[in-house]
């Protein structure tokens, strides 16, 4: 099981690291034993495993429905994140013919016809991976009038909206690592560099280069500024050469690193991508250049990637952020079994990033592959 070899194979400080940030229904630190129930047999009992969160009403899982949104299926973390949830359901006695997941195709119109067509199916829990953080409002209105328990995954709802679920005490929750830390560790990664190994131009600055997710999205939004600030808070000096929008997705920024690489040639140090698929891009770029990472430039991402993780390995990245998909989408279906039971959650339920090096990248890659 993943989870437990990413407690055999993580040091004891990533692990408590991992662990200390945790909400109130973490998953445990290995996913139920027995997975999809033979046709005729009984589910898995699920909640008993899970740490006793969820009891009476359980057994029933395999006759529940459960409507999952993603906002777009061709993200890559988002393929691992929805992969790794609808295994996890099934693990706790889901019946797989129950559970549907849908593809926002990054349209909010075309998500909220899917939430619709849920409610109008009437689901008994719906997962929601909001297409726009700010339509999470209205989302949440309609589907709270439908009396359907709401797990809110990856695109955090801003904090007047979290507040509302608490203040009329609604059964809708938010299931994410804090989009900060991943920032954080990013800066962290080239600061523990030193200056003088980074600054290649001698300017006594650090010269780099943003490449943004969805700045909708307040993922992009944080990684952008705590990356910069884990640097400044470091004691170093900043220099942003360029700051660009690649939407998660690794052919804008491949193109966009090309453009940056192009105007600005050896000044760049540095290349912060929000995310590994724009990092991967930004290595495509780079090596096209002639640059190379470790020896003229450095280069971050985050998610863990496998193949990001790969050139980790082999350092032609510098770092990455493991996005943990398994606690998360773990989480999310606990969470999704404590509003079925009655059980109940917390409005939010976070978990920790982990800063991937070198030294740390291979136990990541084989517990992620
Ligand atoms: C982030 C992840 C990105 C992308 C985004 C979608 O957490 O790092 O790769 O999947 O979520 O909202």
């Amino acid at each position: 099981m993943k989870k437990k070899v990413l407690a055999a194979l993580l040091s004891v400080a990533m692990v408590a690291t991992l662990l200390s940030g945790c909400g109130k229904k973490e998953a445990p630190a290995e996913p139920a034993p027995t997975e999809t129930p033979a046709e005729g047999e009984e589910p898995a009992e699920p909640a008993e495993a899970e740490g006793g969160d969820a009891t009476e009403g359980s057994a029933d899982l395999a006759g529940k429905k459960v409507g999952v949104c993603i906002y777009q299926f061709s993200d890559n973390f988002m393929t691992l994140f929805r992969t790794e949830l609808e295994n996890y359901l099934v693990s706790l006695g889901f019946a797989k013919e129950n559970i549907t997941i849908v593809d926002g195709q990054n349209d909010q119109a075309t998500q909220s016809g899917q939430i619709d067509n849920f409610i109008t199916q009437e689901v008994d829990v719906l997962i929601i991976n909001p297409v726009n953080s700010s339509s999470a409002e209205t989302i949440t209105d309609k589907v709270v009038n439908a009396g359907i328990p709401l797990v809110y995954i990856n695109r955090e709802p801003d904090e007047a909206e979290q507040k509302r679920w608490a203040d009329n005490n609604w059964d809708v929750t938010y299931v994410g690592c804090d989009a900060r830390q991943s920032g954080t560790f990013q800066g962290e990664l080239i600061a523990d560099l030193g200056l003088e190994t980074v600054d290649k131009n001698g300017n006594g600055k650090i010269d780099y280069i943003m490449i943004q997710g969805d700045p909708e999205n307040v993922d992009a939004q944080y990684r952008t500024e705590f990356s910069v600030k884990a640097l400044t808070d470091a004691g170093f000096e900043v220099n942003e050469l360029f700051n660009q929008v690649g939407n998660w997705q690794q052919v804008e920024a491949q193109t966009l690193v090309a453009n940056a690489l192009g105007q600005f040639s050896n000044d760049i140090e540095v290349v912060f991508c929000n995310n590994d698929a724009m990092a991967l891009g930004a290595l495509q770029a780079i090596d096209a250049a002639g640059r190379k990472v470790g020896e003229d430039i450095y280069l971050v991402g985050v998610d863990a990637l496998s193949e990001a993780l790969e050139n980790v390995i082999s350092g032609t990245m510098t770092g990455t952020v493991f996005n943990d998909h398994f606690s998360q989408s773990h989480n999310a279906a606990d969470a999704a079994v404590n509003y079925l039971t009655g059980a109940g959650n917390d409005h939010k339920i976070s978990c920790d990033y982990v800063k991937v090096t070198q030294d740390n990248a291979q136990e990541v890659l084989d517990m992620v592959k």
